[in-house]
């Protein structure tokens, strides 16, 4: 059995998990910094780096005493180098690179993406390559190929603003409170989805590339008319992205040749009404659906442990020199 110690920091939440190649979560332990950054309407970096200064260390040591290991059980470490905030990714990435040095053991610095790409097979072992991913987060709005650990065909990205921004966008303008996502999932419950016109940006052309930011202005317009409810924009808003989401989708999957599954990923996946959309896509085209459970869906250091296990598990470790990166494409 090997055991990974995995560390996440790259953007709000700092977290820490201890996960086996076999698929077992022995610890996962997770602070959100909600408390820290509400005042704000979003996240401070400078405010969310200091964060995680204070939070990581207690979370490493909880996680282990939860798992009854200690650093010596320990077969590596993995931690987010990137993409991210750089303060937070740093701080995740320092603390990796200090307890590997302490306890001679390899590191592992793995792409925050690559963790939300591969956490369905943390949760589903049947999952196979290739399969079909759409990941989308706060930063990302992405249709990969995943064709193995560490090759990943990217189909299509966004264009302007990613699908979890646009939420925080729309919770934002709606004063709906922060994080968006789940407020305006919340809202839309109780909204008419086809209440308000709004466009489905990039719907119908060949390649299937998003476009979310004509969308966030639709809305604000939408408000400032002052003819509907925050419920029935939200509820507009949100059946908008399921269709841009499907539509673009659909497009990728007669691209994605000998793809097994169609597979979301990343915290918008959260989303009930993007679940059962996709869910129904894959059926059509006669291919299981996979999603991982909501906790994984968003920002965790298990998934970020999990592709830690799988790079190891391919031979893959990293010097003690390896930069933070900001940015970091696939
Ligand atoms: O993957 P993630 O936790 O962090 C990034 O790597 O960006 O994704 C966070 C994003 C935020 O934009 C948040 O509003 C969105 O995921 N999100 C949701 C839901 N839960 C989180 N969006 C729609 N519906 C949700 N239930
Ligand atoms: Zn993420």
């Amino acid at each position: 059995m090997t055991l990974i110690l995995g560390l996440e920091s790259s953007c709000d939440e700092t977290a820490a998990a201890l996960v086996t190649d076999g698929r077992e979560i022995l610890a996962h332990r997770l602070a959100g910094q909600e408390a820290e950054h509400t005042p704000y309407g979003g996240v401070v970096p400078e405010i969310a780096a200091r964060a995680h200064v204070e939070a990581l260390t207690p979370l490493v040591e909880a996680a282990l005493a939860d798992a009854g290991k200690t650093l010596a059980d320990v077969d590596a470490i993995a931690a987010t180098a990137g993409p991210g905030l750089i303060g937070g990714v740093m701080v995740g990435l320092v603390t990796a690179k200090a307890l590997a040095l302490a306890a001679d053991k390899p590191l592992i610095a793995v792409n925050h993406l690559e963790g939300h790409a591969l956490s369905p097979r943390l949760a589903s072992p049947d999952l196979d390559f290739p399969y079909l991913l759409l990941l989308v987060s706060g930063g990302h709005c992405q249709l990969l190929l995943v064709e193995s650990v560490g090759r990943y065909r990217r189909l299509a990205t966004t264009i302007d603003d990613a699908a979890g921004e646009a939420f925080d966008k729309t919770a934002k303008l709606l004063g709906l409170g922060f994080p968006g996502g789940p407020a305006v999932e919340r809202a839309a419950r109780k909204g008419d989805p086809k209440a308000v016109p709004l466009p489905r940006p990039l719907v119908g052309t060949p390649d299937p590339h998003f476009s979310f930011a004509g969308l966030k202005s639709a809305v604000g317009r939408a408000r400032d008319a002052g003819r509907w409810s925050n419920e029935d924009i939200a509820a507009s808003f949100q059946q908008a992205v399921v269709d841009c989401l499907v539509d673009r989708t659909k497009r990728a999957l007669d691209k994605a040749d000998g793809a097994t599954a169609l597979v979301v990923a990343g915290g918008v996946a959260a989303n009930g009404a993007i679940r059962a959309a996709l869910q129904t896509l894959a059926a059509e085209h006669g291919l299981p659906f996979v999603a991982p459970p909501l906790w994984l869906c968003t920002d965790n250091a298990a998934m970020i442990a999990w592709a830690g296990a799988e790079r190891f598990a391919s031979g893959l470790t990293d010097p003690l020199d390896t930069p933070a990166r900001a940015r970091w494409p696939l």
